[in-house]
């Protein structure tokens, strides 16, 4: 099992080019199966969860093949088959994402429940019933789910939550209902806009996106397109906030800075220095951090992929930060990992307080989930000592060359095995 060794102390200094992001690669590569003309994607980042979603792809009979560095052509020609392998649809929860296209293009699909995972329950009701609100016949029993239909019908679902992934699932099983499918209490993150952008490319009608109501009026078909995949904001979150905990200067190239602008709020609140390009963005801290307080939320609120980062610079602070994480139950695994580095946190329920202290100090911690392991590299590269993230697999679900990307930073880190 591999593990990142890191000595910590050095600030980190330079510029990191960031990739395409995971969270909008996933749905465009499920938005592929709705023709089956070839589509080809840009900026693909080399990840596992996008191997993986490549892999469900070809169970299903599409072609997929690399075509260079990032550009992914996928072609679901016909004799598509609407069973998912359980196997990978539990590795994956994002795999629930290809029950719209499917259900669109073959009116069936069955597979197996997608599992929770470390960050909490991620239950799939609001994906189920909007789908049965557009006229699927939806069954789940003894932990396999299974959805058909006659024909899908456009029709209105208010979202209980503004779920990203029910968001997605739905506007892309409504492409192929008849007449119009308005979502209302819909997710507003810039994967969303993306998904939008992509559909509409393939011949697809729909408005909204962004805000929280997205109409979709149903077509006939969809043909392939071409696509360049937005920068990923999360892994531009990561650098930058591995840049303030190691009070270095960091620049991530090749991003949105709009798609940044609550995690920057937040660190102009620490304190820290903030310069916008029109692509790029630097961040810098001398001295200890302020504290702060944050609130996880959906888009355009503070992100909760960025929670457990954040954390790490509030472990810091040089006073009391309030944490209140809003989207998921039970995110918060990271903190009891940071305890063990000398951080100073209370935590109950979606809440944490969090008193600074002077350092962290070096321990063999274990990543559970993607964003939580990633804090805890950021915590070893600011903490006095050596640290040991084991169970790095969970970093490369979602982050391409994190280690080489951290080095050229000027990061104390190996990835060893054991
Ligand atoms: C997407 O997950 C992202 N994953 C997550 O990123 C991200 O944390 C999350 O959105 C929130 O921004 C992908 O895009 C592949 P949700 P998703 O549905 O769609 C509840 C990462 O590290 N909910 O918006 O699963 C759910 O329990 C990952 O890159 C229901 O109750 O998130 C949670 O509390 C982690 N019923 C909240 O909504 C449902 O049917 C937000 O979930 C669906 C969700």
């Amino acid at each position: 099992m591999d593990f990142y060794e890191i000595e910590g102390g050095t600030p980190l200094v330079g510029e990191v080019s960031i990739n395409g992001a995971k969270n909008a690669a996933l749905p465009l590569m499920a938005a592929s199966l709705l023709s089956s003309e070839p589509s080809v994607l840009h900026r693909v980042p080399d990840i596992e969860d996008v191997h993986t979603m490549a892999d469900l792809l070809r169970s299903l009979g599409a072609r997929v093949e690399w075509q260079g560095k990032g550009s992914l052509m996928i072609q679901a020609g016909p004799g598509l088959s609407p069973r998912l392998p359980d196997e990978l649809t539990r590795k994956m929860r994002a795999s629930v994402l290809l029950m719209g296209p499917l259900l669109a293009r073959l009116g069936e699909v069955e597979l197996s429940h997608p599992g929770g995972c470390a960050i909490g329950p991620r239950p799939i009701n609001l994906h189920l019933d909007g789908l049965r609100y557009l006229g699927a016949q939806v069954t789940a029993e003894a932990g396999a789910l299974r959805a058909t239909t006659t024909g899908l019908q456009g029709t209105l679902i208010v979202l209980d939550f503004p779920s990203v992934g029910a968001t997605e699932n739905l506007m892309l099983a409504a492409t192929a209902a008849k007449g119009v499918t308005i979502v209302r209490n819909a997710a507003r993150e810039p994967e969303i806009v993306e998904l939008q952008d992509f559909l509409n490319k393939m011949g697809a009608r729909i408005r909204g996106a962004g805000t929280d109501t997205i109409r979709v009026r149903g077509v006939r078909e969809l043909h392939g397109a071409e696509h360049r995949v937005i920068p990923d904001r999360i892994e531009a979150a990561t650098f930058l906030v591995a840049g303030a905990v190691t009070r270095g200067r960091v620049t991530v190239a090749d991003v949105i800075p709009e798609h940044l602008e609550a995690v920057l709020a937040k660190l102009e609140a620490a304190g820290c220095t903030v310069e916008e390009g029109n692509d790029l963005v630097e961040v810098s801290l001398q001295g200890r951090p302020a504290p702060i307080a944050f609130r996880a939320l959906p888009y355009p609120g503070f992100p909760t992929d960025a929670q457990p980062q954040m954390c790490v610079l509030c472990a810091l602070a040089d006073g009391v930060s309030l944490v209140h994480e809003n989207v998921f139950a039970q995110r918060f695994h990271h903190l009891e990992e940071l305890m063990r580095m000398g951080a100073n946190v209370f935590h109950e329920g979606g809440y944490a307080v969090i008193t600074g202290v002077s350092k962290l100090t070096g321990a063999t911690v274990e990543a559970a989930d993607l964003r939580g392991g990633a804090a805890l590299v950021l915590a070893g590269l600011a903490a006095e000592g050596i640290t040991r993230v084991e169970r790095a697999y969970h970093m490369d679900r979602g982050y391409e060359s994190f280690a080489e990307k951290m080095q050229s930073l000027g990061a104390q880190l190996k990835r060893l095995s054991n």
